[in-house]
């Protein structure tokens, strides 16, 4: 017996999400220490703050969430400088995408972004049956010309990632502002920007601007990274009130949980953690970068929480003998970069571990 799925469900290729620990645990037998640095992750661990606000409501899980977000948006509104009638918020921010999806996409429609992309925008068109574009990224950089370019009558979402994941470069703020000011009307942009906070350069468009000036832009962050809650499932959009009110049509009741709003609301006010955070990447970035630069290891200079790296290894050969001695990364192969390997920066014991397996595997 079975079910027909619809055409274009067929043609979905799952997310594969970075390997967790337990599994690999399960999978080699070891009870040593396995280190994920696979989905970016932060390494400090959740905000004390948001850990002290879920014991408090740990008993209400009984309880739904408050439908509305009404606190956690009120905290957005103040952190962001926007009205809660412009956010919107999501369990994960790949909720946001595929919902927006949903709701603005026929198969007559076109969604374009690039191919070195995070992988949910081309999951979300595909499976409502759009038109898909992927355009070749330049520089290691999306290459707003030639998506402009390729924007035609049947566009309907363009979706860039600034930083892009998995590339972990940025678009300078003059890029975007001109972009985001050539798209006809009638097209919403998806700006997901999930490492804004990892961004130390200036040069970085104010995406908030865009929705205050009332484009169709589609602004996403997230949770998961910075404020180490990916566990929690807390995302949101940020748009003009017509896309949101658009948006939330497709959205299921109680999507966002009673504990992770309470945990992000704490985990935005936690100031200490943030830069505790940044601090500690900072000082992970320079130690792999230097390491990679002692090794002459070709990296991509990244402006995230994440590296990624080639060396004379194929990416997924690499990438199963660091899993053989406990350390989780993420091959590259299906962004079409089968030569890449995306490592998470961790903690300095992590990164140590990290460089020191690496050696040992390339010295072979
Ligand atoms: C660019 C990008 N957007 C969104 C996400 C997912 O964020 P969330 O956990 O909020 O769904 C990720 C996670 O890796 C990402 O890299």
């Amino acid at each position: 017996m079975s079910v027909k799925p619809r055409e274009a469900t067929k043609k979905v290729k799952p997310y594969i999400p970075g390997k967790p620990i337990e599994e690999l645990k399960r999978e080699l037998g070891i009870t040593e220490e396995i280190l994920k640095l696979a989905s970016n992750e932060n390494p400090v661990g959740t905000s004390p703050k948001a850990l002290e606000a879920i014991k408090e409501s740990i008993g209400e899980t009984y309880l739904y969430p408050d439908d509305e977000c009404f606190y956690l948006k009120r905290g957005l509104s103040k952190h962001l400088g926007v009205n809660a009638e412009n956010l919107i918020v999501g369990n994960g921010s790949v909720e946001l995408i595929l919902i927006a999806s949903m709701v603005y996409l026929t198969p007559d429609d076109e969604f374009i972004m690039g191919d070195q992309s995070f992988a949910l925008g081309k999951i979300s068109a595909t499976l409502m049956g759009a038109i898909f574009t992927g355009i070749t990224e330049k520089d290691y950089t999306h290459d707003l010309n030639a998506i402009r370019d390729a924007v035609s009558e049947k566009t309907k979402i363009i979706y860039i990632d600034n930083p892009c994941n998995p590339l972990g470069t940025k678009l300078s703020r003059k890029g975007i502002e001109d972009f985001v000011n050539s798209i006809p009307d009638g097209i919403l942009i998806i700006l997901d920007e999930a490492y804004y906070e990892f961004v130390r350069d200036e040069d970085f468009p104010d995406s908030i601007k865009f929705v205050k000036e009332n484009k169709n832009v589609f602004v996403l962050r997230t949770f998961s990274k910075i404020y180490g809650l990916a566990a929690l499932r807390i995302g949101y959009g940020i748009a003009p009130p017509e896309i949101i009110s658009t948006i939330r049509k497709a959205r299921l009741p109680f999507n966002a949980n009673r504990l992770g709003q309470i945990a992000a609301l704490a985990a935005l006010k936690d100031e200490e953690h943030i830069q505790r955070t940044l601090k500690i990447n900072e000082e992970g970035e320079t130690y792999i970068t230097k390491e990679f630069d002692k090794m002459g290891i070709f990296y991509i200079p990244t402006c995230t929480n994440f590296i990624t790296f080639k060396t004379e290894l194929d990416g997924i050969t690499l990438f199963a003998e660091l899993q053989k001695r406990g350390i989780i990364v993420r091959p590259l192969k299906n962004y079409g970069i089968p030569e890449f390997i995306r490592v998470t920066i961790g903690n300095k014991h992590q990164n140590q571990r990290f460089i020191k397996t690496l050696k040992e595997i390339l010295a072979k």
